[in-house]
């Protein structure tokens, strides 16, 4: 029996028969081609070109600024390094709020120039004409709820969202017309489990949560915060897989002293 893991390529059809079956669909952020080979050999179903890459990759402390042609350049590595999982992106803030016509055309140019195969957006019923517009003209599009970081200054903060009931059904109104409006899954971020639920029982398309709970259809985290690379905050919902921020810096470390003093390198690392 082979022992190289199934290669058939996750699509937005898969992602939903994954939701039908109860198979979890497991999915991280990718922004570099090394990392988006590793994860797709690991067996993620799912990279998101995030526009997290405003604060791990740029060290800004939103995801306000960031452009288009940046996630046109993230997304162009990724999607090129990738084999089976399925490649989503962002679109960056004021990239698709403006009109449809507009979002239309910077999703468009995601697919087309950077090989993204569907598109992730902040927001609920306010924007179902834009997700109707995309899904319409070929391009699928997956949802995000709850804490949408684009919205932080609106929010003024990073409390838990959905608590009150009138919150929480305010999203799971937003899921249901962002099923409507075509949308093949939604990212539901920091809200409380129960929400988390309550969504993924009421909607037919899969939920991926980041805090959300574990009754989502599937989880997302941001990969330099599981992997303890980006370490300046830890929400509760991050588990951290490994401490590469203490690796990477004690492996720093020990070369900057071989260097000093003169221990690299050494006769069989010359020619
Ligand atoms: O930009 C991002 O990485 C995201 C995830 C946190 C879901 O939107």
């Amino acid at each position: 029996m082979s022992q190289h893991r199934e290669l058939k390529k996750v699509t937005t059809e898969s992602l939903r028969l994954m939701k039908g079956k109860g198979r979890k669909i497991a999915c991280l952020t990718a922004y570099d081609a090394i990392m988006a080979q590793l994860l797709d050999e690991a067996g993620i179903d799912l990279l998101l070109v995030g526009d997290s890459a405003g604060t791990v990759i740029q060290g800004l402390a939103t995801t306000i600024s960031v452009t288009l042609d940046q996630m046109l350049y993230h997304c162009k590595i990724v999607s090129r390094s990738v084999k089976r999982a399925l490649v989503v992106v962002d679109l960056p803030f004021l990239s698709f709020q403006v009109s449809a016509e507009e979002a239309l055309r910077n999703a468009g140019t995601l697919m087309k120039e950077a090989g993204a195969e569907a598109v992730k957006l902040e927001g609920g019923a306010v924007f179902s004409g834009v997700v109707k517009r995309l899904t319409d003209s070929g391009i699928p599009v997956m949802g995000h709820l709850g804490l949408t970081p684009q919205s932080i200054h609106s929010f003024g903060t990073y409390r838990v969202r959905g608590e009150s009931e009138e919150e929480a059904r305010r999203i799971l109104e937003d899921a249901r017309s962002l099923e409507e409006a075509g949308a093949f899954a939604i990212v539901l971020e920091k809200i409380p489990s129960a929400l988390g639920k309550r969504i993924t029982e009421a909607i037919e398309i899969p939920t991926i949560g980041i805090g959300a709970g574990p009754d989502c259809d599937g989880q997302i985290l941001v990969t330099h915060d599981m992997l303890g690379l980006f370490t300046k905050f830890h929400p509760r919902f991050v588990r951290h897989y490994a401490n590469m921020a203490e690796d990477m810096l004690h492996a720093f470390k020990s070369y900057a002293d071989d260097v000093q003093k003169g221990r690299f390198p050494e006769e069989h690392e010359s020619y």
